[in-house]
């Protein structure tokens, strides 16, 4: 079997910046940028889905879409890619997505580091709501807000602090500006590469 696959996940609160990093540690380190929400979003946008709804259905109320979709539409992606090494941006959320991942890929990859983003829910509100006047997303809105946040706290968490319990995170202070964050962030991604 060829090597395994290179994983860095990227973990945080709505709106704490995780998807804005990513683009700039893609172009730097050459860390493919696989956002779990963008392949459900495009996956729910295709005509013949038999799943569009439900998943749509999970967005708008900030809940998590079964594993067994998102962990397809990633292994998809990865497999298409010539990359060896991804950053999976949104992923794993809660425990079955967790689970599942295990389940699918563990043998397949190694997980390299695990990016906390640590934001103050006001930033993240509203760094979200500013988006919202232009980003059409059905979820950034204060009321999917409130759920996407509640999820945040209730079972994403508790898969940071698994990961926490494995040594593997890094926690970045994600309120600053954009630019003071890339800094922290290039820091860890140039030890993750030595
Ligand atoms: O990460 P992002 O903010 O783009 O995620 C938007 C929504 O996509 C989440 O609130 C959730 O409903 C869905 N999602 C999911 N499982 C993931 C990632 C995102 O269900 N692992
Ligand atoms: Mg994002």
């Amino acid at each position: 079997m060829s090597e395994k696959y290179g994983v860095v996940f990227v973990l945080g609160g709505p709106g704490a910046g995780k998807g804005t990093q990513c683009v700039r540690i893609e172009k730097e380190f050459g860390f493919l940028h696989l956002s779990a929400g963008d392949l459900l979003r495009e996956e729910r946008q295709k005509k013949d889905s038999k799943i569009g709804n439900e998943i749509e259905m999970h967005i708008r109320n900030g809940t998590i879409v079964p594993v067994e979709i998102t962990c397809s539409l990633l292994h998809r992606a990865m497999k298409e890619s010539s990359n060896q090494n991804f950053l999976i941006d949104g992923f794993p959320r809660n425990k079955d997505n967790l689970d599942g991942w295990n389940r699918e890929m563990s043998a397949l990859t190694e997980i390299k580091r695990v990016l906390f983003f640590n934001c103050s829910d006001s930033v993240c509100i509203q760094r979200c709501l500013n988006r919202g006047k232009t980003s059409g997303r059905s979820d950034d809105n204060e009321e999917s807000l409130k759920k996407r946040i509640n999820t945040y706290r209730e079972s994403t968490l508790p898969v940071i602090e698994h990961y926490c319990n494995l040594e593997l995170v890094s926690e970045i202070q994600a309120d600053k500006t954009q630019e003071d964050v890339w800094a922290e962030v290039k820091g860890i991604f140039e030890k993750i590469c030595s």
